[in-house]
């Protein structure tokens, strides 16, 4: 059957992770054994208290349907966290729960972003009008572009790559893009590929530009409780002026190592959770019931865990930057998260091919994150494993 596809789903591409993890599963199926650094995802299983809590949330019958937006409970723990985070602007009635932070921002950017006409100026001989803009900063987690295409919505780009990812020197730039045609800026700090935490003057400096032009800006604080150095990752809506202007992003998936709980939520202005409470609640209903119960354990019991698994991924970075250090690889050390960009040759992805079926090591090339000559690697891995990666790498020639 020629089935016709709505064009919509034709704007964006598989995530990129796809095509290095089909080498890598191909390789594996033949027995080879893979070091797996492509993955986002902490090596460490979900504490067990939250386990426990989610397991008597089902004995007790937490099975069915859920307020749309949340249990009480939980909308009531997450505006306690944001309020101990600084972000005392937001109550009960500016929290959505989500299936995970993904759906969480795939309703931010649905309920914000408004499409084009579609139309190509020379084919219709009349002027378009393109989808509402959307500012990047690059290297950004794929996921962001492909939900901005998705809602029909244009997009601006700026790198950061040239200043070690720091967001701070690349202000001018930032400055010169956006526009009072920008309706969306996204910052993710610390940040997905990149590991950087934004300092307090780069974020004064995203404020000044967003209360300029009036952007609404996503904060995307999904790594915030993994920094290290006792550094900490401020969040942006805390900023004088930013208030009503900062829709705040966060999840379970990361600092708690819940992945495949799918769990997150939004606190923005009020207008806008009801608005995006209407695409959730036709089409996603609520976040699973006891996964919802489990969320307010973590929330409340799980600090000994989090600075457990930060410790570790801290440790891990050092050896990691040491080892490249080794091999004369000179790596911009990631101050969050548990990522690190290694600088390859200008052909990522033929490096990331090259690195799975040569020396059997599995990262993401830069480039689907919009900073080509990089690819990304996940610290989420034991030590032994990360030693042999670069040993691997060495051994192969590709550092
Ligand atoms: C930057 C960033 N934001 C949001 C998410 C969404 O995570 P989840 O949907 O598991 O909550 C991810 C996951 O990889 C991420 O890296």
């Amino acid at each position: 059957m020629d089935r016709d596809f709505a064009e919509r789903v034709t704007r964006v591409e598989p995530s990129a992770t796809i095509a290095i993890s089909n080498l890598a599963a191909e390789l594996e199926s033949e027995g080879v054994d893979v070091v797996d650094l492509s993955v986002g995802e902490p090596d460490f299983d979900t504490p067990e208290n939250i386990k426990d809590a989610a397991k008597a949330a089902m004995d007790d019958g937490a099975t069915g349907y859920t307020p749309s937006d949340g249990i009480p409970e939980l909308k009531d723990a997450i505006v306690e966290k944001l309020h101990d985070d600084g972000l005392t602007q937001y109550g009960t009635e500016n929290v959505l729960v989500t299936p995970g932070g993904k759906q969480a921002l795939y309703e931010v950017f649905q309920t914000l972003i408004d499409g084009g006409d579609g139309r190509s100026p020379s084919a219709s001989g009349t002027s378009s009008r393109s989808g509402d803009e959307v500012v990047l900063l690059d290297p950004a987690w794929v996921s962001y572009e492909a939900m901005v295409k998705l809602a029909g919505g244009s997009l601006a780009r700026v790198d950061t790559a040239a200043h070690d990812f720091d967001l701070e020197p690349a202000l001018d730039d930032l400055a010169a893009t956006v526009s009072d045609e920008t309706e969306l800026l996204v910052i993710n700090s610390p940040g997905n590929p990149h590991g950087s935490v934004y300092s307090d003057a780069a974020l004064e400096g995203v404020r000044d530009l967003a209360v300029e032009h009036d952007i609404t800006v996503i904060s995307d604080e999904i790594y915030k409780e993994i920094t290290y150095d006792g550094r900490e990752a401020t969040s942006l809506g805390t900023l004088d002026g930013m208030a009503d202007r900062t829709i705040t992003l966060n999840g379970f998936s990361k600092a708690y190592a819940m992945t495949g709980w799918r769990l997150g939520y939004f606190a923005g202005p009020e207008d806008l959770v009801e608005q995006a409470g209407k695409l959730h609640s036709h089409s996603v209903t609520c976040a699973v019931n006891f996964v919802q119960h489990a969320g307010v354990e973590a929330l409340q019991n799980t600090d000994e865990s989090i600075a457990e698994m930060r410790d570790a991924f801290a440790e891990r970075r050092d050896m990691l930057v040491d080892l490249f250090a080794e091999h004369g690889k000179d790596v911009p050390v990631p101050e969050g998260a548990f990522y690190m960009m290694l600088p390859v040759r200008e052909d990522d992805q033929a490096w990331a091919e090259e690195a799975v079926e040569e020396a059997a090591v599995a990262t993401v090339p830069g480039s689907p994150f919009g900073t080509p000559g990089y690819v990304r690697l996940s610290y989420a891995a034991s030590r032994e494993r990360l030693r042999e990666a670069v040993e691997r790498l060495a051994e192969a020639d590709l550092l």
